[in-house]
């Protein structure tokens, strides 16, 4: 053979892996309004940057006609690339060959760019476009669905990790998202569930269509299962390079500074204006983030998805911060349940990531009702609180209005090892507010009161001058500073600086028993 040959042999070796499941399939991916899994990886990671491993790997099945078709790369692509000028790796699951179905062979080629990633310490990042277990190849399929599960799992919090569903996720393969730290799903051409709406005719005589079932909408709406949602397959691999951004390649590093045009000491009179003295008053808490943040820019996490509580990540002074936040808009700022298990799986990715967290609190408590109740709310708001007890980043907090009983504790109050808390002089720190706490001490005295509603009123007064503001926490050193809103911004800056060599750490212990 001559070296020309050798060339061309392999020139038609790539070609042919190149092709996937063949130009009808290809065709067929595109008029379903899907990107094919190389055009995706090519414009997830930087123009040019995309290295292929493992193109020739061949499925090992023998059953059902599976000896007869063989597809080099066997329906996933794998490799490495940059992503805005650093590592990350990635695996695409090609829908035109075997419905992007996973054999034992392509399970091993996805097992090993993760491992490759947790080596090196780099993101990995899973587009998922798959008909789930290849029928063909049996155990060997699902034994490859729990390398890929063991994996995820040892990954967690060592380096980020991303899901993408760009097309089917079913069964037992939801699982392997569910793990990683963030999913995103693709508006009308993604779904994901457990068993899919024939078996639920089946066995429960429900009828539901996929897209209500498992839809992007349903899993960032209701389920809470997917943290974004975006438009299509190019908007959603451009947020997952946007998010990216924000953090760390791996456990051991501190997120990317980013310079910004925004001043460190930019006060802001506007903010004064944001939060009403009026207990009851609604207002969005996300216009403070945002006139307080780098350059007003905020990656809202999970934002169809308890509004009641806003998280996400944003820069103060070029720092990457999470930001964790009632929104005062939505149930009155209370904590529910889906609120606190939201806001405990932020918390803990921040602080696996090294990921300093700051907090904005109007909480008026957790949310009443047997439905809370009944679906646990004292197991799933601990979650929340033990989140932020255990998290050893910088943590800052702002009381800005309400913060009352048990929900005072939770939201990272000076008592759960808060580094730096601040309050504005708008804030009422007390055990319930004034209407309730009354109804209870002056229970007697208002059922032979002439007028009780007078005497409510004017206990009620009595009790807000009392206690509904900052100072008797400031006079316990509960609240390091009674802040104007105006000062927000500089006063962040300075306490995350003054942080930035905080060292704590946890008692010795194989791991927490968080409650679940
Ligand atoms: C092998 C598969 C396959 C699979 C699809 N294909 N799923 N091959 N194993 N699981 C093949 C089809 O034979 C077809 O081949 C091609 O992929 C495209 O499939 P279509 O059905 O034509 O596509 P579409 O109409 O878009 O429907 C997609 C689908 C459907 C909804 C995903 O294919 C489907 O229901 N597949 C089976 C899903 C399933 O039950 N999987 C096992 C789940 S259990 P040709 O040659 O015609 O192109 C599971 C357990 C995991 O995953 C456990 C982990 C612990």
């Amino acid at each position: 053979m001559t070296i020309n040959s050798r060339i061309e042999e392999l020139e038609r070796r790539n070609a042919e892996s190149e092709q996937g499941g063949g130009e009808q399939r290809r065709a067929r991916q595109e008029s379903s309004g899907k990107m094919t899994a190389r055009a995706r990886l090519e414009l997830l990671f930087d123009e040019g940057s995309f290295e292929e491993i493992d193109k020739f790997v061949e499925h090992r099945g023998q059953d059902f006609g599976l000896a007869e078709v063989r597809v080099p790369g066997d329906g996933v692509v794998c490799g490495r690339g940059q992503i805005h000028g650093r590592l990350a790796f990635a695996f695409a699951q090609d829908f035109t060959v075997f419905g992007g179905s996973l054999s034992e062979a392509n399970a091993a080629k996805i097992c090993k760019v993760m491992d490759l990633s947790l080596k090196v310490g780099a993101p990995v990042i899973g587009l998922n476009d798959s008909g789930g277990a290849r029928i063909q190849e049996g155990v060997a399929s699902l034994a490859g669905y729990a390398d890929i599960f063991l994996r995820n799992t040892l990954a967690s919090g060592v380096i980020p990790q991303i899901s993408a569903i760009m097309g089917p996720c079913a069964g037992g393969a939801v699982y392997s998202p569910a793990i990683t730290d963030f999913t995103f799903m693709v508006d009308h051409s993604s779904y994901m569930f457990v068993t899919g709406p024939d078996v639920i005719k089946t066995v429960m005589h429900e009828e539901v269509t996929k897209e209500n079932l498992g839809g992007p909408l349903t899993h960032n709406r209701k389920s809470g299962v997917a943290h974004f949602l975006a438009a299509d397959d190019a908007d959603c691999l451009a947020r997952v390079r946007h998010l990216l951004t924000f953090l760390p390649q791996n456990n051991h590093e501190d997120p990317p500074w980013v310079a910004s045009r925004d001043r460190d000491d930019r006060s802001d009179e506007s903010l004064d204006e944001i939060v009403p003295a009026e207990p009851d008053k609604p207002y969005d808490i996300k216009q403070l983030i945002l006139g307080v943040v780098d350059d007003g820019t905020f990656l809202e996490i999970q934002e169809h998805y308890a509004l009641n509580l806003v998280v996400g990540f944003a820069r103060l002074g070029g720092q990457c911060v999470g930001i964790v936040a009632n929104q005062p808009q939505v149930l009155a700022g209370c904590l529910d349940i889906d609120a606190s298990v939201k806001g405990a799986r932020f918390v803990r990715f921040c602080d696996a990531f090294n990921i300093p967290l700051v907090t904005f609190v109007d909480v008026p408590g957790f949310l009443p009702g047997t439905q809370q109740e009944f679906g646990g709310i004292i197991r799933q708001g601990a979650k929340l609180l033990y989140a932020f007890a255990e998290a050893t980043v910088p943590k800052v907090t702002v009381i800005t209005r309400k913060a009352y009983g048990g929900a005072y504790c939770v939201m990272s109050s000076k008592h759960l090892r808060t580094d730096v808390n601040y309050a504005y002089p708008t804030a009422e720190i007390a055990v319930m507010g004034a209407e309730g706490a009354v109804n209870i001490v002056y229970r007697r005295e208002l059922a032979a009161a002439e007028n009780p509603n007078r005497l409510r009123k004017e206990k009620a007064a009595e009790f807000r001058q009392r206690f509904a503001n900052p100072y008797i926490a400031a006079a316990r050193g509960y609240v390091d500073a009674v802040i104007l809103p105006r000062e927000t911004r500089p006063r962040l800056i300075a306490a995350l600086r003054m942080l930035q060599t905080k060292r704590e750490s946890m008692p010795a212990k194989k791991h927490g028993n968080i409650p679940l």
